[in-house]
């Protein structure tokens, strides 16, 4: 069977160890030599559509980056027959789309043409797993190892947090997550996160310190409410007081400064913030030499 890669988890444990030991590695074999990678964005993209680009060229093929309108999923023509048509050009399709479900038709209706094409998230509504991939990649440069590192989310519990804190329990690290209430993660969803209304707590003693906007793509009507709602959950230097000392920042970007963190701590000498944008590379790089890999044993 093709694997898609969705959600962080689409991996196993096993296999996310495997990705990111390759993104370490900086493995370029040409595998996608003479062939293209469609990437669909629904929404804006600095970071995800460049990395993916690059990282596309660097293994030999050709992205081809969509805006949502040109192929219009679900007005134009149904996701499904975008996804299969793409297929006979490409040889993997990601997307970032307003709802996850696009992502879960577009694989279910590949899978039911026996079209061996991956889909991989670029980030939905849901989550965020490429994001993760280059996070995890980050806590390993700096710590060495995941396990037993506690980090702490603060903010929205969104897709970025979502696929963060799924993949952190897969790779045996610790997940705190702080939000507002009415904002947080349903707590049958991830039962190994300890969550909490309290920023102070979650962020006691963590070693990496992350957070996100209040205000995803997509939701722009909430933005008043949601500012109000989320007075108090700004990363600053009296929540970075509560958190070891050796602790990190790390914001998936982009960052606005003076909402959810101060620009003392987004630009300060705690912050990853450019080396985890940069890991987009290697991670995406990776993620496609194994989806790609996966497929080709299927075949
Ligand atoms: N972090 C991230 O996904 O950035 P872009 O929205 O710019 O791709
Ligand atoms: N949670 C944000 C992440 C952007 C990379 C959003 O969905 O807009």
């Amino acid at each position: 069977m093709t694997r898609h890669f969705l959600e962080i988890d689409d991996l196993a444990p096993a296999e996310l160890n495997e990705v990111l030991r390759m993104a370490e590695a900086d493995l370029r074999p040409p595998v996608l030599a003479g062939r293209g990678v469609a990437l669909i964005f629904e929404k804006p993209s600095a970071r995800t559509r460049n990395a993916t680009e690059v990282a596309v060229a660097q293994l030999g093929g050709h992205p081809v980056s969509i805006r949502g309108e040109e192929v219009g999923l679900d007005t134009r023509e149904p996701a499904e027959d975008v996804a299969r048509v793409l297929a006979g050009y490409h040889a993997a399709i990601g997307a970032r789309v307003m709802d996850h479900a696009s992502l879960e038709r577009m694989t279910a209706a590949l899978d039911a043409a026996a079209m061996e094409v991956p889909v991989f998230n670029l980030l939905s509504d849901r989550a965020h797993p490429c994001q993760a991939l280059a996070d995890l990649l980050t806590i390993r440069q700096r710590f060495g190892a995941t396990e037993g590192v506690k980090v702490a989310y603060v903010g929205d519990a969104n897709n970025v947090c979502r696929s963060l804190a799924l993949g952190c329990l897969m790779a045996g690290a610790q997940v705190a997550v702080a939000c507002p209430d009415g904002y947080g993660l349903d707590p049958a969803e991830l039962p190994g996160v300890s969550t909490t209304s309290d920023p102070a707590e979650a962020a006691s003693d963590a070693d990496v310190v992350y957070t996100d906007v209040w205000t995803s793509m997509g939701q722009e009507a909430e933005e008043k409410a949601r500012a109000a709602a989320f007075s108090g959950f700004q990363v600053d230097r009296a929540l970075m007081a509560h958190a070891s000392p050796k602790a990190i920042v790390m914001h998936c970007l982009p960052a606005h400064r003076g909402q959810e963190i101060s620009a003392d701590v987004v630009d300060g000498p705690q912050s990853l913030v450019w080396q985890q944008a940069a890991n987009r590379l290697p991670a995406v790089r990776a993620l496609l030499l194994f989806l790609l890999d996966s497929s080709r044993r299927a075949s």
